[in-house]
Order: C-alpha cells, then structure tokens, then sequence
C-alpha cells in the first residue's frame, strides 16, 4: 500500500480515539448498520480531500464499511492529526509492520508544495481505473482536476503572473509537470461520477463553475443540508474556535474585546461562544440581514476601521478574502490576537504582513507567531492565517461531524447509486434526508420527538412522517 503520513506507531493512540469517536458519532454509526448489507458503495473508488482528523477516520471507515475503496488527503497543512492519520493506514485490522486500512497521504505541517503533491498522489489511482468520486471540503481536489483538463485541452498551462498568490503557482508548477499529452486529468474528469462537498467556501467554486459552464460532473452540495450548516458550521465553531485561542494562547477571554468579521453561521457560533466566555464582542458585516441579526442578538455591530486599535482578539468567519489588512495589523493593541476560522488564509493578509519593511517573525511554538512591528509592538497570529480551530486545536468535536459526515455518506452513495438522475449541476439533499440526519442524533440526546396527528398535518399541510417543512424555510 503506498502512503504517507507522519508515524505509524501513533496508530495505537489514534484506534483508542477512534473507538471513543465512534460512540460519539451516531449518525455514522447507524448508516454503517443500515448499509451493511447492501454495500451501496462496492465498486465507489472514493478521494477524499478532507481535515485528516479523528472523526474523518470514522467517515473514511464508514465508507470503506459500505464497500468503497478510498484514498484520502488533508485539505489544509495544518489540520492532520498525525494519530489519526497513521490509525486509517494500519487499520483495525492491521499491524504497524502490516498495515491494511486505507492510503493516506497527510500530516500536520506540510509546505504547500507537499500538500499539492499529496493531492495528486490521493488522485492517482493504482491501476488507473479510479477515482470515481471525490468527497471534497473547500474544492482543492476538484480545482485540481478541473485545471488539469482544462489546460490539457488548451494543449498549455500558462505561466504565472508574478504578483499571483504562492500556492497558484505552486499549483502551475504541478500542472507543468503532470498535464500530458495523453490527457491524465481529463481521464481523471471523465471517471468521475460525482463530488460532494463539505462547506461553504467549496459550495461557492462550484456554483461559479458552474455558471461558467466548466462543471465536469454533478455535486452534491453537502454544506447546505440543514444538518450541516446550522450544526457544524454554527455549533461546531462555538465549540472549537474558543479551543483554539485556548490551546493557542491560553489568554483569559473573559473581560476582553473581540471582534468577530462575518456573522453567517460560522460568525454566529463564533460571536455566541466569545460571549459566553464574558468578551465583549464586536461583529462586522457587509449583509444588513445578518447585521440587524448580530444587532438583534445583542452585539454592537461597527466596521473594523472603528475598532481595530481597541480590540484584543479579532476572529475572521468570511469566506472572503482581505478582511484584516496589514494595515488593520500594524494598527492593533500589542499582543492582539489575530485568526481566521474561515476555510482559505487570505482572509488575513498574511502576504502584505510580510512584506512589512523591518517586521520580524518570531515562532512561540508551532502554528503560534509574534509578529514585532518596526515600532516594537507585537501582534500574535494563529496557524499563519489558516483555520486556527484545525490548526491550532482539533477542529470540531465528534457529535457535530456526525451530522456533516452522514449527510456526506448519503449524498455519495446518492452520487454514486443514482449518477443518472444527477445531471451536470449543483444539488442538495432533500429534505427527507437532512429530516433523517437530525432523527438519527436524536436518541443519544435524549430527545423525545412529538408526534402529529393525521389531523394536526392535514391542517398544516404536511405528511404524518414529514418532511415537516417547505423548500422555502429558513430555519
Ligand atoms: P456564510 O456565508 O454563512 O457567512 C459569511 C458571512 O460573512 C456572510 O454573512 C457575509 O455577508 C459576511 N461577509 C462577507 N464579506 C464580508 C466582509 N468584507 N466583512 C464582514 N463580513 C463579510 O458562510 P459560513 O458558512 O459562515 O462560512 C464562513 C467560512 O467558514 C467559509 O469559508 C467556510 O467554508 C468556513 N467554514 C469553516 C469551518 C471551520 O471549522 N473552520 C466550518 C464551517 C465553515
């Protein structure tokens, strides 16, 4: 089996998390019962492209139960848990000399280099016949297909410009080399059945693909199942950004100013724990929607300019890009905080922080940097403006992924059962399915769940058995 990742020996450590996730993770858990069977994914050839942690361990185990042969990359340098990745390769079945789960190619701490040359290795499929789909978070995997044929079909990849972002490239250079005249990626693209896609940022790419007309193959947008978004998005980050800054800096939250840019669903957990911890929390936004919601929650709601000399923690929840300048930076308290939860480092911009003349980069651990203006102030920048919650703590906990990753599990055996009834474009799950998601998380809750009468839906429309609501309902 080829492979790569940090330590095998870690394998031990990542079973035993495993096995405490797998109680954690219901929805996962039930779906490998309820399939067990009938091996909906025997003959799915499956790259996943997703945060190597522990609780990806159990989607990947999921899949590969359902009868899927899988290959898998982290989606970000710093997300892998190493223990977690080495557990998947040995898996449960295996031995450290003798490993026999599934190839990963991830560790903690990649160059962006090694990342990309991750991606293609998880891509190339022994044998050539595969992948047949992608399981994605974020779009590097389908970007990289999507570019490969593209410019196979120009018969050139173009040269970078010199002010283009590193990683683009970095993602040329790749493309230089492996973009072939007997056309690999447009093989690639051609076998591919499906992408389902994990979140927001990934969501975007692909509704732009395909509005431009590029879109090689159908995509289940994963991120917009209600038992996504609202859960993980939301529930997730008030869980793991507060891990994060902990684990990161150890500040006491309580007393301090935070602002919180962006106040979707990310924005929303991430202002709501803040809070909890006793900051005064401050909220930007570009939507007057989400706004008067920020206001109607209670948080002041300004723009960064006003407060960015009096904040001690800024926390960026976009999507977008440019958020904090490095002007914004130079600006900041000393020892201010500055992260981004979002899915892509350019929230921040980490370049122009960089090209600062005279500022100088000191390393207090791993994924932790001050960074010391020319006027001896500092400022402290978390996992060099990527996912702080993944890079500097272990990203969401169990309960809530179960909910992303059972929706993920559904829409690939969707994608691969039912590829005909997928035409190329951009789908949701119906809601039937997101219905059943939330059903199956809530015994471990102990919830008990009312049931209408026949009567009681006839007068609102609905089915006994659901779906309880229409299309249209925001929850
Ligand atoms: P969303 O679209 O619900 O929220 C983003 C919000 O930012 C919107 O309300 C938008 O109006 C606002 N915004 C855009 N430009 C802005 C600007 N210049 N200033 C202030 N506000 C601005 O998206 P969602 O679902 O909250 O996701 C946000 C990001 O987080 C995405 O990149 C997503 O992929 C990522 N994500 C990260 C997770 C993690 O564990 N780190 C988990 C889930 C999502």
């Amino acid at each position: 089996m080829d492979f790569k990742v940090a330590d095998l020996s870690l394998a031990a450590f990542g079973r035993k998390e495993i096995q405490l996730a797998e109680h954690e993770m219901p929805g996962l858990m039930a779906v490998r019962k309820e399939y067990a069977a009938a091996q909906p994914l025997a003959g799915a050839k499956i790259m996943g492209s997703l945060h190597m942690t522990i609780q990806t361990a159990v989607l990947i185990e999921t899949l590969v139960a359902l009868g899927a042969e899988v290959r898998w990359v982290s989606c970000n340098i710093f997300s892998t848990q190493d223990h977690a990745a080495a557990a998947v390769v040995v898996g449960p079945d295996g031995t450290v000399d003798d490993p026999k789960g599934v190839p990963v190619f991830a560790w903690k701490g990649e160059t962006l280099e090694e990342y990309w040359w991750c991606t293609e290795q998880a891509l190339n499929w022994p044998g050539g016949e595969g992948p047949n789909m992608i399981l994605d978070d974020g779009g590097d995997a389908t970007l990289l297909v999507h570019k490969g044929a593209e410019y196979e079909k120009a018969g050139a990849v173009p040269s970078a410009a010199e002010d283009d972002p590193e990683e683009w490239k970095i993602i040329l250079d790749l493309l230089r080399r492996t973009v072939t005249a007997d056309k690999k990626w447009t093989e690639i693209a051609s076998r591919i059945k499906g992408v389902t896609e994990e979140t927001t940022t990934g969501v975007h790419r692909l509704y732009e693909m395909f509005k431009a007309g590029t879109l090689l193959f159908p995509a289940i947008n994963v991120n917009d199942s209600v038992t996504k978004s609202k859960f993980d998005n939301k529930y997730g980050c008030r869980h793991s950004v507060i891990d994060g800054l902990n684990r990161a800096t150890d500040v006491l939250i309580g007393g301090k100013v935070a602002v919180v840019c962006g106040y979707g669903d990310v924005g929303k957990g991430c202002a709501d724990a803040l809070r909890g911890q006793g900051a005064r929390v401050i909220v930007t936004e570009i939507d007057p929607i989400c706004a008067l919601q920020a206001a109607m929650d209670g948080f002041q709601v300004t723009t960064l300019e006003d407060v960015v000399e009096i904040a001690d923690i800024f926390v960026t929840t976009t999507g977008n890009f440019n958020i904090i300048t490095a002007d914004h930076m130079s600006r900041m308290k000393h020892n201010a905080i500055v992260s981004n939860i979002g899915h892509f480092d350019n929230e921040i911009d980490m370049a122009g922080l960089a090209k600062i003349p005279g500022i100088v980069k000191d390393e207090v651990k791993p994924q932790v940097h001050t960074w010391t203006f020319p006027d001896g102030h500092s400022i402290i920048v978390l996992a060099e403006g990527r996912l702080m919650n993944l890079g500097c703590a272990t990203g969401h906990p169990s309960f809530v992924m179960s909910n992303s990753f059972t929706n993920q599990v559904i829409a690939q055996i969707e994608l691969f059962t039912k590829t005909e009834e997928y035409p190329i474009g951009v789908y949701v799950l119906p809601k039937h399915l997101d219905e059943k998601v939330a059903r199956l998380h809530l015994d471990a809750l102990g919830v008990k769940l009312t049931e209408l009468t026949k009567a009681q839906a006839d007068y609102i429309g609905v089915p006994v058995e659901g779906p309880y609501k229409p299309e249209h309902y925001r929850y």
